[in-house]
């Protein structure tokens, strides 16, 4: 007899226990792990420019909880051009040299709502293996054909292209699970020579890169070649918002009425902007943060390289250490743990099976005392745990691929 609906939900549930929780987990859930506290490095936050408790930030936020009485929950309702949303907005835009731009709630938000704006069931959408799940999600909610491609390998990319005709192209600048860079220049040069429209995601490439933090796109010159970028704001910006930039400053009225998450979803609230706005000012103005991330960024990742780790092509503040399959990761997390370092243990479905990984999001307020610290303690997972899990090739994409290495929402 056919099981009820009830019965189906409870089998995933039933699954998801017996399978990973007891199974392969040993009855922990695998993000279950300590706090850190007084003294621990973190490196789970995204925060590359450690803006979290800038005063210039923090002053601008509890300025406006203190004064500001509006509408709070209005979505989809015209703002007038000195609303401070929209004078963001321009602000925004502005910093990315793009001539529009739309505030989001989220990046998942901003991705999934430019999908719906620009794919449709006849548009193929071509997407690198290992670009963000909102990519995914976004053109599936479309009902595009979406066709994957290696990662960060534009022969791949043309030859899809030329199977399948012209469509949308999705490429993170920089990918969150692994830190490598997409090559930006040439994914161009496969949209012009194909008559392809790419979108790229700046998520972990605005604020930490280019002039005055305006991304990689305008890092390399490219902003008239990209005619779409969106950012989530909850990484260098550490909020919670996201960014669509566009090429043409008529398509910010047609989104705001066309993108479901812009019509029936609630709005960013007045404090939001108020340190939106703050935070933007001191992205565009400290340097620094941006010279002593790569700094750092190059020490650490040098080091880990000399330790023999296949740090799979990061060229950024990311840096993953390949745990393999889950119960290796948990054990390496805990083991950091131990040492006081505090990365994120990516797993399954944000990664392929039995490719977890350990990553470090670096940021700009670690000493060179924190470096070492990190680095020592890479050494000690090297002498226990060997610089190499044991792990399956991985597969290559089929013609209507899933994503085999995707960030998921949370915290990627
Ligand atoms: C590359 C990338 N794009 C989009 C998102 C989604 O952003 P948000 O967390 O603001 O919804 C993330 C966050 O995990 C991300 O890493």
């Amino acid at each position: 007899m056919a099981l009820t609906v009830t019965e189906r939900i409870r089998l995933r549930v039933d699954r998801f226990h017996s399978d990973r929780l007891t199974g392969q987990w040993g009855g922990r859930h695998i993000l279950h792990s300590r706090a850190p506290s007084y003294g621990d490095i973190v490196l789970n936050s995204n925060d590359y420019l450690a803006l979290s408790v800038e005063p210039r930030i923090t002053h601008a936020i509890r300025t406006a909880l203190r004064s500001t009485f509006a509408p709070r929950f209005a979505s989809g309702a015209y703002l007038p051009a000195d609303h401070p949303q929209v004078v963001l907005e321009r602000s925004l835009a502005e910093h990315l040299r793009a001539p529009g731009g739309i505030l989001c709630q989220s990046g998942w938000d901003a991705k999934v709502g430019l999908m719906q704006a620009i794919a449709d069931p006849g548009t193929p959408v071509y997407i690198d293996q290992f670009a963000h799940m909102s990519f995914w999600h976004g053109a599936k909610v479309t009902g595009a054909p979406i066709y994957s491609f290696r990662h960060n390998f534009p022969g791949h990319l043309r030859e899809q292209i030329r199977a399948h005709g012209p469509g949308i192209i999705a490429v993170d600048a920089i990918y969150g699970t692994n830190g490598s860079r997409c090559p930006l220049t040439q994914i161009c040069d496969v949209a012009d020579e194909t008559d392809s429209v790419l979108v790229v995601d700046e998520s972990h490439a605005l604020g930490t890169d280019g002039p005055a933090g305006s991304g990689m796109v305008a890092a390399l010159g490219l902003t008239e070649r990209v005619p779409y970028r969106i950012a989530s704001l909850a990484k260098a910006f550490g909020t919670r918002a996201g960014f669509v930039g566009a090429n043409n400053a008529d398509f910010v009225d047609y989104f705001k009425l066309e993108s479901h998450p812009a019509v029936f979803s609630s709005t960013l609230l007045p404090h939001e902007i108020a340190g939106l706005a703050a935070t933007l000012d001191v992205i565009r103005l400290d340097n620094w943060r941006r010279q002593r991330l790569r700094e750092l960024s190059t020490m650490v990742r040098r080091a880990l390289t000399t330790l023999e780790f296949d740090l799979e092509g990061s060229a950024s503040h990311i840096v993953a250490l390949q745990a393999g399959p889950d119960a290796r990761a948990m054990a390496m997390r805990d083991f950091l743990e131990a040492r006081g370092i505090f990365g994120t243990l990516l797993c399954p479905p944000t990664t392929a099976r039995n490719r977890a990984l350990v990553r470090f999001a670096l940021h700009a307020g670690l000493t060179d005392q924190h470096v070492d610290r990190i680095i020592g303690a890479c050494n000690e997972i090297r002498t226990h745990f060997g610089a190499t899990p044991p792990i399956e090739p991985q597969p290559r994409p089929a013609k209507h691929a899933q994503p085999t290495h995707a960030g998921l929402a949370s915290g990627t």
